[in-house]
């Protein structure tokens, strides 16, 4: 075990699978007491059952984000169980509907909104007052491309992400002070185990990860454990003089200009 995030308490939203996993699995192994938040209750418990067989140490909640009284919960849990919390990784997120703007429901916009930016509010407003106690704490908002660039159809998706800067920007702003430090990761097109799942539903499963992967300047999408590795980056004292940053990690999909 290696001790970048020694017994500091980690609550990782959306790690039973993708990249929360992957960043549940390596805050582990640099020492971090780690809570999985997310509501899929069976991976969740199987995330949990793999890292203590590790030798890390690590909770299961089951927790919906946008749903405010189970993040107070969550948060209480793992107070109780592992003590304050000196790191948050908000990374619960769903892309739906993919719609156009005008077909888009309010019903859907609300879902997006609810997971996307709400769950993100809810977490930082629970964790924030341990943090401020402490003098210390790193948030870490996972936005995505989408955050800065559009893609047609994926409605309101892109506009929820944009909304993630907005968030981290306000936050960083207001407790800088207090010595938190608030930064969003956006990553590129990763290799989820849903990612696997939606490249075999296709006619030509390796033609569809490649095209994928060839939107990228690197011509490959990114693993989940490339995401974990910045994701560290940002939490740990690493990048101690860093907040209201949006760390971009796609790949150079996003310099890429299209005529
Ligand atoms: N995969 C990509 O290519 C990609 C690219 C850029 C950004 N992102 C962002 O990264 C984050 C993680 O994406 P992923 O691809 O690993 O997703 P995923 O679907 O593989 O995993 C998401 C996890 O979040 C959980 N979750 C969903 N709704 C929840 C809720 N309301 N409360 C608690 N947990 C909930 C799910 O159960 C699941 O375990 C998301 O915010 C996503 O927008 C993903």
């Amino acid at each position: 075990m290696n001790s970048r995030l020694n017994k500091q308490v980690a609550i990782i939203t959306g790690a039973a699978d993708g990249i929360g996993q992957a960043i549940a699995q390596l805050f582990c192994q640099e020492g971090a007491l780690v809570c999985i938040a997310d509501i899929n209750e069976i991976l969740g418990q199987e995330v949990v059952n793999s890292l203590t067989a590790q030798g890390g140490k690590a909770i299961f909640v089951k927790t919906d984000v946008a749903a405010h009284e189970s993040v107070k919960h969550m948060v209480k849990t793992t107070v109780e169980e592992l003590g304050e919390p000196n790191i948050l990784i908000n990374n619960a997120g769903i892309i739906y509907p993919n719609e156009s703007p005008l077909n888009t429901t309010k019903e859907q916009w609300d879902k997006s909104f609810n997971v996307n930016l709400d769950g993100m509010w809810n977490c930082c407003k629970e964790v924030l007052p341990f943090m401020q106690a402490a003098k210390k704490g790193a948030i870490v908002n996972i936005g995505s491309v989408h955050s800065f660039k559009i893609v047609p159809n994926h409605f309101p998706y892109a506009v929820t992400k944009h909304a993630v800067i907005g968030l981290t920007k306000n936050l960083a702003v207001e407790f800088g002070a207090d010595n938190i430090r608030v930064n969003a990761l956006c990553p590129g097109m990763v290799e989820t185990p849903a990612a696997f799942r939606w490249f075999e539903e296709s006619e030509d499963p390796v033609a569809a990860r490649k095209s994928l992967g060839d939107i990228h300047p690197l011509k490959r999408n990114a693993s989940c454990e490339e995401i974990a590795k910045p994701a560290l980056f940002l939490a740990s004292d690493d990048s101690s003089f860093m907040t209201g940053q949006s760390l971009i990690v796609d790949g150079g999909r996003s310099v890429v200009y299209h005529l």
